[in-house]
Parts: structure tokens; C-alpha cells; sequence
């Protein structure tokens, strides 16, 4: 920030930052802004809740003293640093308010035009909203250039990123002002576009949805999609384990409302198995079952299905055109079995299409469907190993192909036919959207990147994870798949096939014009 618009704003460092809302956003945003070194006002409209704000907030504060992360000094001078307040008239002297109050436009709407009558003419009015439209929430002030989204993330201390959000009447100067005050608390401030979602649920929406497209095709078992992007991709949790610790009542809304306000793109249309379920309240861990069932809050796992993986046996085909047939054959003989450069007269045929499933290969290349196998290139043989059968590959084949691929001891999962197997279906689908976020200049790249790794905890930033896998593969997945489902949703974003076409890396800006 520049001095002179730290001036204009009042919001440097030592700026008197308010909040109003004191739930558990609120709380959070006391105590990042208060160990940051602010006063920090605060106003609750419910009885008792600045009370036990405070109290809940003095209490993180200690903790944080006890186990040696802050001295007990600094807990003591960020204790005194908080201002609980009896009315919303009490904030009039903050440079910044942040809104954090039920997520209600109506509700939001009236308690901006108050702060408005309360706060000096320079100061920022955030909203801490994650559905609205900033617009729509600066619609009612007589000052919209001051009124800006701010998004943190539960549990906002340990979620180190947060969206700032320029409505379109927000001044470059307010947002810049907010984004310097945000990252002196040692946050990483991206910016977002006033899109549906913004940035992190914008880019974290293909992580379900194709999850789910993926479940109603009947590819695999919620497990065994969910053991393949957490043991085979690297993510922390599965999508349906994810559906259930959030509760399916919260990402199902939030599933169908961004779809809505996206005008019913269907990148991220929602699923029709949701209703029935939501019907039934199944909403996951809160409500005892989700996708998967709890007893005393444990999750009971479904059983895993067993193949009969005594030898393999016989004569093997690789595919030479496929990405690890060299790995692959040496598996074979490793395996026991016997290597065969013919086709058309072998007992087990393995192919490694990308965004193709085994039915397709087999009718294009007039390979036996009733013999064939395939396996996912992803995420490298080495990891856990994704094997993939047509809808008539014979059980003698199937089984020979699991002992085949688990004679070294990794994990295989067996999957119906599928363009894309699952990894991927649901990593190229996440690196389009990504792609689409870049392309519509919603985010810079860097902070699409970020903001993915620190709110979604994805192990890599899509742009980077495309980059790695290959922006010509992933073209390719995207491409096959639209082919074979006539399906808009897996259309190739225009950043994504213009970088694989010039042999640019996915995270290449824009030339400015
Ligand atoms: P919450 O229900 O825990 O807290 C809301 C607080 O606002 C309550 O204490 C309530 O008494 C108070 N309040 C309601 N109307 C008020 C008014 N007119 N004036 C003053 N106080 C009022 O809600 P939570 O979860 O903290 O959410 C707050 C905002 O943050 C919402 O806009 C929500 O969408 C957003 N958000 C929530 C996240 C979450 O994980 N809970 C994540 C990111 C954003």
C-alpha cells in the first residue's frame, strides 16, 4: 500500500479494524487481525454473543501462549487489543469493518446502509459474504467504491488465504488498501472477480461434480473413487468424504447455486443422485450417514471387492503405442507371464488410452473388447495402479490383470469402462475450469495457484498439475471425452487448447495488448 492511499484510507497497520458478526467467522477474524497487532472492534447483534466472542477469542489467544506459538507478552498486548462493543454506532472510528453477519442480502444490505451513516467517509466496508453478489451488497450505499468482498476460510487463523473481491464500482484503491492489510496478517490476499464462487469454489466445483458424473455412470463404488484421488492423486480426502464431513445439506446448495448463477454452464452441473439423498437426509457425519455410514463417529468402510489373483498366466500383448508399455512388459515377465507381439492371438490385451474407454479403443483398433484391459497412465505406475475392464472383458482376464499389476506389492482398483478412467476425468476437468478462470480473467495465475493449494489443499495448483501431466494430454482427455459423450461440459477451455497449441506451459499469462 502507498503511504498516500494508507493515508487516504486510514488502514495501515495500526488501523482500528472492526468486525460485525461475531459467529464463527467473525471469532476468526477477531483473532487474526488482533495478533496482527489492530484494535479490533467488535459488534454482534444476537444477546451475548460479543460476551462470548471475547471470551472464545481470549481463550484461542492463551493457547496459543500455553503452547509456546506466541509469548505470553504478545498475548497479553493482542488480549488488550480487543473492543467489545455494545452497538454498531461503537466501530465509528475503524478504517476497515468486515462484515461477517448471516448470509442474507436483505439482512446485509440494511447493515452496510447502517455502517455507512456510522464509519468516516474513507473507510472500507468488507463482506465477508462466499455466495453474494459484492454488487448486489454495495447496491443500497451511497458509497459502493468503498464496499469490497473479503472471504476467509474456516477456521480463518489456519486458512491462510483469503479472497479479495472489487465489486464493480469497488476503487482500485480500496481493494490494493485491503489486500496490503490482509497480507501484513501474514495471509496470502488474491484477488477474484465478483463471479459466482470467486476463486476457490469456483476452481474447486470439478472436484465433485465429475466425482459424481463418474459415480452415476457406475465407473466405480463412492470408496473406490474416493482411494483413487486420495491414495493415486494425492488429495487429503476424497470428494465424497468431502461431501460428508461438510454435510451434503451445504455443498449440495452450494453445487446447485453456482451452477444457477453460471446460467447452467454445464462445467459444473450438479448431480440428480443429490435429491434423493438430501430427501432422506443424508447429509453425512452430522446426521450419523452420507455416502458412507457412522457409528460413534467413525466411518464404517465398505467392503472391498476381492479378485481372484492366484498367477498370471499365459500370453500378454502391450500396446508398443502406449505411455509405460516398456514398465508394463517388464511387469509381465516379473509377473510370470509371457510376452506377445500378437494381437490377435494372446490371452489378455492391455491398452493405455487417454480420455478413451476400452470399447472405443477396441472398435477403432479392432482389438478383442473380450480380452482387454486397460491401465490408467495416472499418476505413473509407481503409486496405486488404476486397471480399467470393457463391458465384456472376461473375469479370467480381469484377474489376471490384477495379479499382474499387484505383483510388486501396489494397490490396483479395478474400474468399469470409463473415458478417462477416474484420475483422468476429474484432474482434467479440474485443470479446464482452472483454465477457464485464467482465460475469463478472474484470477491471475498466481493466484489461482495459491489461492487452490491454501483453500482447497489440492497438492498442487491445477495450472501446475496440467503443466505436469501434460497440457497436450489433458487436451487430449478433454477432447476424447466431448467426442465419445457429446458432452458440453468436457469442452476444452480456450487458455488450455491455445498453450497446447503455441507449446506454451498452462501457467503462460496473457501478452498484454
Ligand atoms: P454464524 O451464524 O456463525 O454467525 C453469524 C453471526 O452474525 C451471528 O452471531 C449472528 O448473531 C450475527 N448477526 C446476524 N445478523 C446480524 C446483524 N444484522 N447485525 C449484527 N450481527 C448479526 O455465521 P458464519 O458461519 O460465521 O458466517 C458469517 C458469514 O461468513 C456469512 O456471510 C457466511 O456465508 C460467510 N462464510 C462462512 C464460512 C463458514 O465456513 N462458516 C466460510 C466463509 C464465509
Amino acid at each position: 500500500m502507498s503511504s498516500q492511499q494508507a493515508e487516504r484510507s486510514g488502514a495501515n497497520s495500526s488501523a482500528n479494524i472492526g468486525v460485525i458478526g461475531t459467529g464463527v467467522m467473525g471469532r476468526g477474524i477477531i483473532q487474526l487481525f488482533a495478533q496482527a497487532g489492530h484494535k479490533v472492534y467488535f459488534y454482534d447483534a444476537a444477546d451475548g454473543a460479543v460476551d462470548q466472542a471475547t471470551e472464545f477469542v481470549l481463550g484461542m489467544l492463551q493457547r496459543a501462549a500455553d503452547k509456546g506459538r506466541i509469548s505470553q507478552q504478545l498475548a497479553d498486548k493482542n488480549k488488550a487489543s480487543l473492543q467489545p462493543c455494545k452497538s454498531i454506532v461503537d466501530l465509528a472510528g475503524c478504517a476497515v469493518v468486515i462484515e461477517a453477519i448471516v448470509e442474507n442480502i436483505a439482512v446485509k444490505q440494511k447493515v452496510f446502509a447502517e455502517l455507512e451513516s456510522v464509519v468516516a467517509p474513507t473507510a472500507i466496508l468488507a463482506s465477508n459474504t462466499s455466495s453474494l453478489i459484492v454488487a448486489e451488497i454495495a447496491a443500497r450505499c451511497k458509497n459502493p467504491e468503498r464496499v469490497v468482498g473479503l472471504h476467509f476460510f474456516n477456521p480463518v487463523p489456519l486458512m491462510k488465504v483469503a479472497e479479495v473481491i472489487p465489486a464493480v464500482k469497488t476503487s482500485r484503491n480500496n481493494t490494493d488498501t485491503l489486500k496490503t492489510l490482509v497480507e501484513n496478517t501474514g495471509h496470502r490476499a488474491v484477488t477474484a472477480a465478483d463471479q459466482p464462487g470467486f476463486l476457490v469454489n469456483h476452481a474447486g466445483r470439478g472436484y465433485y461434480t465429475e466425482a459424481l458424473r463418474i459415480l452415476e455412470e457406475q465407473v466405480a463404488s463412492v470408496a473406490e473413487i474416493d482411494g483413487l484421488m486420495r491414495d493415486a492423486a494425492g488429495f487429503k480426502m476424497g470428494p465424497f468424504e468431502l461431501m460428508d464431513l461438510t454435510g451434503l445439506d451445504v455443498s449440495g446448495k452450494v453445487m446447485e447455486s453456482i451452477y444457477a448463477q453460471f446460467q447452467h454452464e454445464p462445467r459444473f452441473r450438479p448431480s440428480s443422485l443429490l435429491a434423493p439423498r438430501l430427501a432422506a437426509g443424508l447429509f453425512g457425519r452430522k446426521t450419523g450417514e452420507g455416502w458412507y455410514r457412522y457409528e460413534d463417529n467413525k466411518r464404517v468402510d465398505p467392503e472391498q471387492t476381492k479378485h481372484n489373483t492366484e498367477v498370471a498366466s499365459g500370453t500378454v500383448w502391450v500396446d508398443p503405442t502406449a505411455n509405460q508399455a516398456t514398465e508394463i512388459a517388464e511387469l509381465v515377465v516379473k509377473a510370470g507371464a509371457a510376452l506377445t507381439d500378437d494381437s490377435e492371438n494372446c490371452d489378455l490385451l492391455i491398452v493405455q488410452p487417454w480420455g478413451k474407454d476400452i470399447s472405443q479403443v477396441c472398435a477403432e483398433r479392432e482389438l478383442d473388447a473380450s480380452l482387454t484391459v486397460a491401465v490408467d497412465p495416472l499418476p505413473g505406475l509407481d503409486v496405486h495402479r488404476c486397471l480399467m475392464i470393457s463391458p465384456i472383458t472376461k473375469s479370467k482376464c480381469r484377474d489376471n490383470a490384477v495379479n499382474l499389476f499387484s505383483c510388486d506389492g501396489t494397490a490396483v482398483t479395478v474400474i468399469n469402462d470409463s473415458p478417462g478412467f477416474v484420475l483422468q476425468r476429474v484432474l482434467a476437468t479440474i485443470v479446464n475450469i482452472a483454465s477457464n478462470i485464467a482465460q475469463r480473467g478472474i484470477a491471475s495465475v498466481a493466484d489461482i495457484e495459491d489461492s487452490v493449494k491454501l483453500g482447497l489443499g489440492y497438492p498442487k495448483g491445477p495450472l501446475a498439475w496440467g503443466d505436469a501431466i501434460g497440457g497436450d494430454n489433458v487436451l487430449q482427455i478433454l477432447n476424447n471425452i466431448f467426442e465419445i459423450s457429446g458432452d458440453p461440459r468436457y469442452r476444452p477451455s480456450f487458455w488450455l487448447r491455445r498453450r497446447v497449441q503455441l507449446g506454451l506451459s498452462l501457467k503462460a499469462e496473457e501478452a498484454r495488448r
